[in-house]
């Protein structure tokens, strides 16, 4: 499969599944804007609970917000983006790519940014945060939302967007400690990859050049990823230095230091700053993910996705949904499984083969089918050795192998799954 195919086939399976559809798709679309479906949102939530564990709720030295889109304009001239956040356009002159609106009615209105990056209501916060929650240095803010880029070339689906979604952190450690931190964070960076399941061959980190880095930073590791389109930025690692809490704490002539209590020494903190497009890391996600092969003499598509982050756990099904006994058996384990996790669902459409197919294309790790032998009616023959009243088949998606065993121990089978 080249490469342009893939893209195609990740696209329309996004579409046809309920991934990701195009923005405003009955009136023809808005270019660099998409939206999550009914398993795109599962999907995106989970990536993002994920996130949340890693990067704030499994830490002591964490804390989070979530700040307005909306800022006083003066924060996006003191960051330096009024100035310089800006693209060439063909004919060679500078376009600033951050969306404009207003606030408030006639002679009162005035201009507001959208914010570009989430980043900006961390810096805003950092003297709230640390007024209300007292945390000795390191310390870090994490923060999930949408960011906004009039990018003049939106493309590659949902790669290069106008609205996106980013996770970030602001760490903010002594100046000295900033290459312990840069690691730190790093590493924590690989892991979450590897917990997203991202392919770790596909992923490649790139020392941005001092000409390539954005103004406030001093070092950046760019995450790539090798997309169908190309080798792209995934993710950025940067060293932002006091770059931002001075400008801010000089623009808004509040201070923003840190006071030591050891040595009563205040200063800046320096800040490392971990950043992730959650649109970039879906699409990174489905890359990984994407699979064809032949099961049963048949060929099938399956997205490979790591069941902590499958937006469906488990499907349920009868195996025949005209006989009531087996739907009924059905329901009361649906029910059971539901207690491991909510995302099990029920689909008792079309014939078994066809099932399967579905939630192979959406990743769903197991699917569970309830028959006579659950009843404790065995075929003739005797039934399977395991087997006997109330055992279930499970199925496993990537191998497409079927187990026979207790509802109590598919339900373990899921629960270790999704750990
Ligand atoms: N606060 C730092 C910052 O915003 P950035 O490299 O400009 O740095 C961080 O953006 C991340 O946001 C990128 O690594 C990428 O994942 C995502 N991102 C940036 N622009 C994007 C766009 N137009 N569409 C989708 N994701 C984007």
């Amino acid at each position: 499969m080249n490469d342009s195919t893939l893209m195609e086939k990740i696209v329309s399976l996004a579409k046809r599944r309920g991934f990701v559809f195009p923005g405003s798709e009955i009136y023809g679309g808005l270019a660099g804007t998409f939206d999550y479906g009914p398993m795109g949102v599962r999907l995106k939530e989970n990536v993002e609970r994920l996130w949340l564990r890693m990067f704030r709720d499994d830490r002591d030295d964490m804390f989070g917000v979530d700040a307005a889109i909306l800022m006083n304009p003066k924060v996006w001239e003191a960051s330096g983006h009024v100035k310089t956040f800006a693209d060439p356009m063909a004919d060679g002159k500078m376009f600033n790519t951050m969306f404009k609106t207003s606030v408030g009615a006639g002679e009162e209105a005035s201009t507001v940014y959208m914010r570009p990056e989430t980043a900006g209501g961390i810096f805003t916060n950092f003297k709230n945060v640390m007024d209300s929650m007292h945390p000795k240095l390191p310390f870090g803010i994490a923060q999930i939302g949408k960011a906004f880029r009039n990018e003049i070339a939106p493309r590659d689906f949902i790669f290069r967007l106008r609205e996106l979604s980013q996770m970030e952190v602001e760490y903010f450690v002594q100046p000295s400690d900033w290459e312990q931190a840069f690691e730190e964070w790093r590493k924590t960076m690989h892991l979450f990859a590897e917990a997203v399941g991202i392919s770790q061959e596909l992923l490649h980190e790139l020392e941005v050049p001092a000409e390539d880095r954005a103004h406030y930073s001093t070092r950046t590791i760019d995450f790539e990823f090798d997309y169908p389109f190309g080798r792209k930025e995934l993710w950025g690692l940067a060293y932002r230095t006091d770059f931002d809490l001075s400008a801010h704490a000089d623009a808004s002539g509040t201070e923003l230091a840190y006071l030591d209590e050891e040595t009563k020494k205040k200063f800046i903190p320096h800040v490392i700053e971990p950043s992730f497009g959650v649109d970039r890391t879906i699409l990174a996600i489905l890359v990984s993910a994407y699979r064809e092969d032949a099961l049963g003499g048949e060929t099938r598509t399956y997205l490979a996705l790591a069941p902590r982050i499958a937006p469906i756990k488990a499907m349920v099904s009868p195996l025949l949904k005209n006989k009531p006994e087996l739907v009924a058996k059905a329901r009361e384990v649906r029910a059971a499984l539901k207690k491991v996790h909510p995302a099990i669902v029920w689909d008792d459409n079309g014939n078994i083969g066809k099932r399967y197919r579905r939630q192979d294309e959406i990743g769903t790790p197991f699917c569970i089918t309830i028959d006579f032998e659950t009843l404790g009616e065995l075929p003739a023959g005797g039934g399977s050795a395991s087997g006997g009243k109330d055992t279930v088949t499970l199925r496993h998606r990537d191998t497409g192998a079927q187990e026979r065993l207790t509802v109590a121990l598919a339900a373990e089978r899921i629960r270790s799954a999704i750990e």
